[in-house]
């Protein structure tokens, strides 16, 4: 199918609940799910003090837990190895790099003082791995909405969020923003979450158009190059910050990017103007998601993808051909725009576009992507979804 359907939640956790039987013989007690996302503008800026503008998709990962009267926490997830996580020990980074996120998680409860007892746990997912979809914060959530309910607590969401950033810094090595976890802890059903990461704070913009569509197109190529790019992208921007010699990237024009110029090599010069040209596009795109009003969006979209090509260079070639086939498509085709999302090198691209198109579109993608580069793309289309919950 070209257009792959989304898997109910109801399914998910039905698989979850008879592995949970299957592989520890009990009967579920709780069942999390927290979803991934696509962001649709603001990219690379959640870690500059920028807004961005994500939304939770119809894609989650939900964990099915039963007690298990032991202090350890037993975990499977798919044909991984189980995870097995003495809870008396404190916790540490694991050669099974899946159970980093649960310990990740588990060491944020136990530092606010929760005993945890220990439980066994099924992971499902239909979050793809390595689609730029933030699996890695959809399990973060999913695992600290788990341990809520396990613990009898509820957490403030933005501390939950945190909590699960915290986990992704410190267990996955990833420097990230919060751009990821606000998504998956914060998303609403038929809502848009404007983020703005100076503050913090989180804002649900309303995406209820019935004409409208999102499709996701995963490229299914992920390049190596992830690792220390990340990373290497956020040092470039606070060397640009620290040129300019401002408080935050919030305070900075395009006139403080030129007049700092010479303080700066060329690629920093680079990453700065993508820093304060994309929160502009954000924000400018934020106030036309308001009204509903989608004459700029195409051109707020391409100018952020070429500048995360160019400027910025977190793209790759596939990422380039997926938005290239949308946009040849245009406003004809029913595409409003397209841009990569995520962190990039690989991953996903978001089209916005007309609902009565998406299958066309769709196939086109699928079709002309496959023929030109002999992989095979998972599309899929989503509305807005639900945070992280209990089900
Ligand atoms: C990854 C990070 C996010 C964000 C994006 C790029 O998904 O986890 O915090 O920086 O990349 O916008």
């Amino acid at each position: 199918m070209i257009l792959q359907p989304n898997t109910s939640l109801s399914d998910l956790a039905a698989d979850a609940q008879a592995q949970l039987k299957h592989h520890y013989g009990k009967d579920a007690t709780f069942v999390a799910a927290a979803p991934g996302r696509v962001n649709l503008i603001g990219e690379h800026i959640d870690y500059c003090d920028g807004f961005v503008l994500p939304l939770a998709i119809e894609r989650y990962i939900v964990i099915a837990a039963v007690p298990n009267g032991t202090s350890q926490v037993r975990a499977r997830s798919g044909d991984a190895d189980e995870a097995v996580i003495d809870l008396s020990e404190k916790m540490a980074i694991n050669d099974l790099k899946w159970s980093n996120y649960l310990r990740g998680v588990i060491d944020g409860f136990q530092k606010r003082g929760h005993v945890i007892p220990g439980f066994d746990a099924i992971v499902v997912s239909s979050v793809p791995t390595g689609g730029g979809l933030s699996s890695s914060a959809a399990l973060e959530c999913a695992m600290a909405t788990l341990l809520e309910a396990i613990v009898d607590t509820t957490l403030d969401t933005k501390e939950k969020a945190l909590l699960a950033q915290k986990a992704e810094h410190e267990f996955a090595n990833v420097p990230c923003g919060i751009m990821d976890q606000f998504a998956s802890a914060f998303g609403k059903k038929d809502h848009l979450v404007l983020i703005d990461c100076q503050s913090a704070e989180p804002e649900l913009v309303p995406f209820s158009n019935p004409d409208l569509e999102i499709i996701v197109a995963n490229t299914c190529v992920s390049h190596d190059l992830s690792d220390g790019g990340y990373a290497a992208r956020r040092q470039d921007t606070e060397d640009g910050l620290a040129a300019i010699g401002k408080e935050s990237w919030r305070a900075c024009t395009m006139d403080d990017v030129l007049a700092a110029k010479d303080k700066m090599n060329e690629r920093v010069f680079r990453r700065s103007r993508h820093v304060v040209s994309e929160i502009a596009r954000t924000v400018q795109a934020a106030e036309d998601f308001k009204k509903d009003e989608y004459a700029d969006i195409g051109r707020l979209m391409k100018e952020s993808h070429d500048s995360l090509r160019d400027d910025f260079e977190v793209s790759c070639p596939e990422l380039d051909l997926m938005v290239k086939i949308a946009e040849d498509l245009g406003l004809e085709g029913g595409v409003l725009g397209a841009r990569m999302t995520g962190g990039g090198f690989g991953g996903s691209t978001v089209t916005l576009c007309r609902k009565d198109q998406a299958l066309s579109i769709a196939t086109a993608l699928h079709e002309r992507y496959l023929a030109e580069t002999g992989i095979t793309p998972q599309i899929f289309a989503t509305r807005p979804a639900r945070g992280a919950h209990i089900l």
